[in-house]
């Protein structure tokens, strides 16, 4: 069957599959720096679709709507289809990344109650930080919704936190992007993946995007990426 694309992004791809239904195809490249550094990693696409799937499985067990509805192949899922709305929400348990170099925060300093921050996705302008005001003015939310989000990024914290903690590893901070289904309704979409959230071990060791970040080999970061997978699926 041929796949009409609805969009493609830097990781990912959108094709149509029903009136409701779209798939979301998980790419084997591997950027940072809003895309400045690019590569491929082979087999990420299906190390990231299956790792989606798990967190979303997980999410959907605990009564937090996603767009999950199931797994189409390999490296692509099925899920509802979004007006996505372009803003990366993230929360923060502990500091690290841009938090530390933007604000007088030290790297590992503890968020109780963890920090949510909203961000525009601007690559050219490096996604800037959105408050409430901003929000409104660019019709991203109101600030209900984005209230609602904020509630919503909270739970999701502390489900993925406990299921991550009794594995024997440490939820440092992940984005969600979210999106309107045909009822206005916000849900969760896009991936919950290593690209997405960073994740540690209590010897420190680093499963994230950060090793790619940071230079490491690519043999390394997929190795952790498949170590991270085998370790949430047992
Ligand atoms: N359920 C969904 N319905 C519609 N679009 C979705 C859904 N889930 C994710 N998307 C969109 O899929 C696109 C491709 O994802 P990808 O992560 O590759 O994009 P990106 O590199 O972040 O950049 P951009 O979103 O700016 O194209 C994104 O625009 C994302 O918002
Ligand atoms: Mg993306």
């Amino acid at each position: 069957m041929e796949l009409k694309k609805v969009a493609e992004g830097k990781t990912k791809i959108v094709y149509e599959y029903s009136s409701s239904y779209y798939l979301l195809r998980f790419k084997d490249s591997i950027t940072a720096g809003d895309g400045a550094r690019k590569d491929e990693m082979s087999g990420k696409g299906t190390l990231n679709a299956r790792t989606s799937a798990v967190f979303f499985k997980l999410l959907e067990e605990n009564s937090i709507k996603t767009h999950f509805v199931g797994v189409y192949d390999d490296n692509t899922l099925i899920v509802k289809r979004l007006k996505m709305i372009p803003v990366e929400v993230v929360l923060r348990n502990i500091a690290t990344g841009s938090i530390v170099k933007r604000l007088p925060i030290k790297e590992g300093e503890v968020f109780d109650p963890p920090i949510v921050e909203f961000f525009l996705k601007d690559d050219l302008r490096h996604d800037p930080l959105l408050n409430y005001s901003h929000l409104r003015y660019f019709k991203l939310l109101t600030k209900e919704e984005a209230e609602r989000i904020e509630e919503v990024m909270m739970k999701v914290n502390v489900v993925m936190r406990k299921f991550l903690e009794e594995k024997g590893l440490i939820l440092y901070d992940f984005k969600l992007e979210f999106g309107k289904d045909e009822n206005g309704e916000l849900i969760i979409g896009d991936e919950i993946t290593l690209d997405s959230m960073r994740v540690r071990d209590k010897d420190n060791r680093i499963y994230d995007k950060d090793l790619y970040r940071r230079g490491e080999a690519l043999e390394v970061v997929r190795k952790a990426y498949e170590d991270f997978l085998n370790i949430i699926s047992r």
